[in-house]
């Protein structure tokens, strides 16, 4: 719609946080936060989890339609080709502090793809394609080298012979998976591949829409993914766990915390008024890892909160989110906890990547508005002229 300039400008509602405001319409997500349902192109969520891969997951969300068996083939043979990195971006990982986060590892390593591939032909499909098959392949690798590099040693090469979440898994723990636990992760990968327009997709949407490089709009993503309130909560539910100890200390912890104002994480979403089908999902791959694995004690911890949380903060529509179990599926797997994120960025980059796509389709630049509460006209004074204050 175009605005009439001439005429005085409409009063402007502010709506922090753009809640309710919807910005693009999209055709890959849809979320029910009310009968807590989630659907990746018309596909239930708890199908996909239970009859999927994320390979194919990905095919799905990001074409828009499942593969046939031929084309997942060669999908998943040219992000098998692509997973190798660069002796140039590894060696530029082997410069960064192995004290450093591996987020902020993760995202400049994902925006260094740029200086390699740097031709921005958003508009041709080969291009579109390559860069895809590059970012889901190279993504993991990035993840695993992090943590081998930080540890003092070499990172470990992709191992063709296998599957996708299997290699990662490999690759960050250097001894092959149980194919339980290869499965259990690969489906942890499709709960978290995609949930419509949340802060990280926006920014990716956002930086799609000035026609940049793929690399920079999931470099932006990932730095947008990282803070705690958003992709970063499943590591800090961890920490919480643990400062809380022991199951029957919950319903202290709990009080104190909605005492003192301190949200509880891995609990509460935008979207939400129910509990998270995700976490559901989780829950139950939790368990399936803790009847074959072992049991943590750190799951009836969770458990006794939810249970405490659920009469205090269950009529403001606060639940458990996709954050609260995953961390202790993860842990069950023998991955640390800072590297929770990370992985959450290994299965959002498919989702990234569909939005970036259906955001070059229909583009216009994203530029909203803002209401001005600053000062009106002042006089520049010289410095010897203004006082202390
Ligand atoms: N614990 C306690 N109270 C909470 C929580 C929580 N986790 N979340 C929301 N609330 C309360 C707020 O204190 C506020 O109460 P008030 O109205 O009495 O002041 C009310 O619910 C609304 O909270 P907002 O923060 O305004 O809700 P919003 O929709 O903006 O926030 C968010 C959603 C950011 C996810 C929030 O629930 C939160 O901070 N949760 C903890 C962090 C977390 O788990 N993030 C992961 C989200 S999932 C994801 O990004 C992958």
């Amino acid at each position: 719609m175009k605005i009439d300039k001439s005429k005085e400008p409409a009063k402007l509602e502010l709506r922090p946080g753009l809640e309710g405001v919807p910005v693009t319409q999209s055709s890959i997500c849809d979320i029910d936060g009310i009968k807590g349902d989630l659907k990746y192109r018309g596909y239930s969520i708890a199908e996909l989890a239970q009859k999927s891969s994320f390979l194919e997951t990905t095919f799905l969300l990001i074409w828009g339609k499942l593969p046939t068996s031929k084309e997942l083939r060669e999908f998943e043979k040219e992000i098998q080709m692509h997973r190798r990195l660069s002796f140039r971006v590894r060696d530029m990982m082997k410069c960064f502090p192995e004290s450093g986060h591996p987020m902020d590892a993760l995202q400049s390593s994902a925006a260094s793809l740029g200086l390699f591939y740097s031709r921005r032909a958003t508009d041709n499909p080969k291009y579109i394609y390559d860069a895809v098959v590059r970012l889901i392949a190279k993504i993991p690798t990035m993840v695993a080298a992090f943590q081998l590099i930080r540890k003092g040693q070499d990172p470990i090469q992709p191992r063709d012979d296998l599957p996708y979440s299997a290699n990662f898994l490999y690759m960050l723990t250097e001894k092959e998976p149980d194919p339980l636990e290869a499965r259990v992760f690969d489906r942890c990968l499709i709960l978290h591949a995609e949930h419509s327009l949340n802060a990280s997709t926006f920014s990716a949407r956002v930086t799609a829409s000035t026609l940049t490089d793929p690399y920079a709009v999931i470099a932006s993503a990932v730095g947008t993914l990282a803070g705690p309130l958003h992709g970063g909560a499943n590591e800090d539910v961890i920490k919480m766990l643990e400062d809380i100890k022991s199951p029957d200390q919950a319903k202290n912890f709990l009080k104190a915390a909605i005492k003192n104002k301190q949200k509880i994480m891995g609990f509460g979403h935008r979207e939400y008024k129910v509990k998270d089908p995700r976490a559901t999902i989780l829950q139950t791959f939790a368990e399936e890892l803790f009847a074959r694995f072992g049991k943590d004690e750190m799951y009836d911890i969770a458990k006794a909160l939810e249970a405490e949380a659920s009469p205090m903060l269950g009529p403001k529509g606060i639940f458990p989110n996709v954050d609260f179990y995953s961390g202790l599926v993860y842990r069950k797997l023998g991955i640390p906890k800072d590297l929770f994120t990370p992985i959450f960025a290994i299965s959002r980059v498919a989702g990234w990547l569909a939005h970036w796509r259906e955001q070059l389709s229909a583009n216009r630049i994203f530029r909203p508005t803002q209401i001005y509460i600053g000062e009106g006209e002042r006089t520049w004074k010289p410095l010897e002229d203004r006082s202390i204050n």
